[in-house]
């Protein structure tokens, strides 16, 4: 069997690892993956963007199913333009993916349905966001509509900070069209969880809880990143709070797109924030999260592609979903100077034996050497039977990977280990 990944980092190899367990995959490619895969991938030199090629490399190669990982692809149609040429996919297609490809629909999805999320106003004409700020409780949230590379969202502590985030989005068109509607809401304390779960419409499967950490510094310090580093499960998410998201989130945004006549078949993201007055929606992602994926999937017992091709058939309910009664810690290595300018081009090592562990992302062969090409590099993962095992497990790998100007996060995993302790 020929499977193809849509995606090329650091969550696309998770995936792809996964995959590997399963005996009948003869091939797998990655599109256009990365250089730190190519050991369990044939990389295509085709972007996660490039719809028509993608459809074509599948079609020529006898594709046999394929998993589109990253939002752009799966918002533009590619499940759609696959589906239509006859190859099942892992995915949403368009009309589901707006879930996350535009914030006013899934806020006012939300809104519909009485699912628990921030309070909110949409606007479509900046002299009037302006003018409600001068009176909107501070901190506030400025959230452009579309996708901005998940950088879309300014949590503004001052009204001016406020005012300047919604004329960059709305008047600099700092994210293009993705301004042209933005989203102000209540700015919402408490610990955040991301969940990911399984669905095809019928059945939904949430996965293990994780934690990310987005600051690019120690202590939650320092510019907001894609993800520093993730642990799973999340103390805070203890059984009750999950039965209660179940209830109160999960399945009933699972019936709202089908009532909307956008049934969410692929993995649903819920990132979550468990407030005072309750566990509420701050964004879904119509997606595997990304580093939480690196965590989640190498705790999965249950084979992935059976889960997924589960999923595609619709016939989830009928798959048991096991995950291992263990903890996972992943730590994401980075370029000094990410998120902002970082060089490239440093070359990686690591002993042989921890390739297994290991989760590229930004990274490229060179001269039969691999060399950094991103901001985040690679994601160190480790399993322990504990959460204090898993963390120093992790770090004790970190410490024997090598490149010039590598830097990470030290306190991974710190925060959830002092709720344990508080619990
Ligand atoms: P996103 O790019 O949508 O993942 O949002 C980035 C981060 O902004 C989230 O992980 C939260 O930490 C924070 N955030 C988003 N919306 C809110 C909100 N309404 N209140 C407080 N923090 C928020
Ligand atoms: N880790 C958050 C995301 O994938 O968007």
């Amino acid at each position: 069997m020929k499977v193809m990944v849509v995606g090329g980092g650091g969550r696309e190899h998770a995936i792809i690892k996964k995959l590997k367990e399963n005996n009948s995959i003869t091939e797998i490619f990655a599109l256009p993956g990365n250089g730190g895969m190519a050991k369990d991938a044939t990389i295509v030199p085709i972007g996660a963007k490039e719809i028509d090629k993608i459809v074509d490399f599948a079609v020529k190669n006898r594709i046999d199913y394929a998993v589109v990982a990253p939002d752009d692809p799966l918002v533009l149609g590619a499940v759609d333009a696959l589906e239509a040429e006859g190859i099942p996919c892992f995915g949403p297609n368009a009309k589901a993916a707006i879930i996350e490809g535009s914030k006013v629909f899934s806020k006012n999805l939300m809104k519909k349905y009485n699912i628990p999320t921030a309070e909110y106003a949409v606007f479509c004409d900046m002299e009037a966001a302006l003018n409600y700020l001068e009176s909107a409780p501070i901190p506030t949230v400025i959230k452009a509509d579309g996708l901005a590379l998940g950088k879309g969202v300014i949590i503004a502590q001052t009204r001016e900070e406020a005012k300047s985030a919604v004329r960059s989005m709305m008047e600099d068109k700092v994210f293009g069209a993705s301004g042209d509607n933005i989203v102000i809401e209540e700015f919402l304390t408490g610990p955040e969880v991301s969940v990911l779960a399984f669905t095809d419409g019928v059945s939904l499967v949430p996965m293990v809880s994780s934690m990310d950490h987005k600051r690019a510094g120690d202590n939650d310090t320092g510019l907001n990143t894609g993800g520093m580093g993730t642990i799973a499960p999340n103390p805070y998410y203890t059984k009750d709070v999950a039965d209660r998201c179940m209830k109160e989130i999960f399945i009933p945004t699972m019936e709202a797109m089908n009532k909307e006549g956008r049934t969410f078949s692929g993995c649903l993201y819920f990132g979550l924030m468990l407030t005072e007055k309750g566990p509420k929606v701050i964004e879904y992602n119509c997606r595997f999260g990304d580093p939480e994926t690196q965590v989640v999937l190498p705790l999965l017992e249950t084979d992935l592609l059976t889960v997924m091709q589960a999923v595609t058939k619709g016939e989830l309910g009928s798959c048991k979903v096991r995950f291992k009664d263990e903890n996972a810690c992943c730590v994401i290595m980075a370029s000094k100077g990410y998120p902002e300018k970082y060089d490239k081009g440093f070359e990686i090592t690591y002993p042989e034996e921890l390739a297994d562990s290991i989760f590229v992302a930004g990274a490229a062969e060179k001269d039969g050497k691999l060399v950094t090409a991103g901001g985040r590099v690679l994601g160190v993962t480790a399993i322990g039977a504990t959460l204090e095992d898993a963390i120093e497990a992790s770090y004790n790998k970190v410490e024997q990977i090598h490149f010039d100007n590598a830097f990470y996060r030290k306190d991974i995993g710190a925060r959830a280990l002092k709720a344990k302790e508080n619990k």
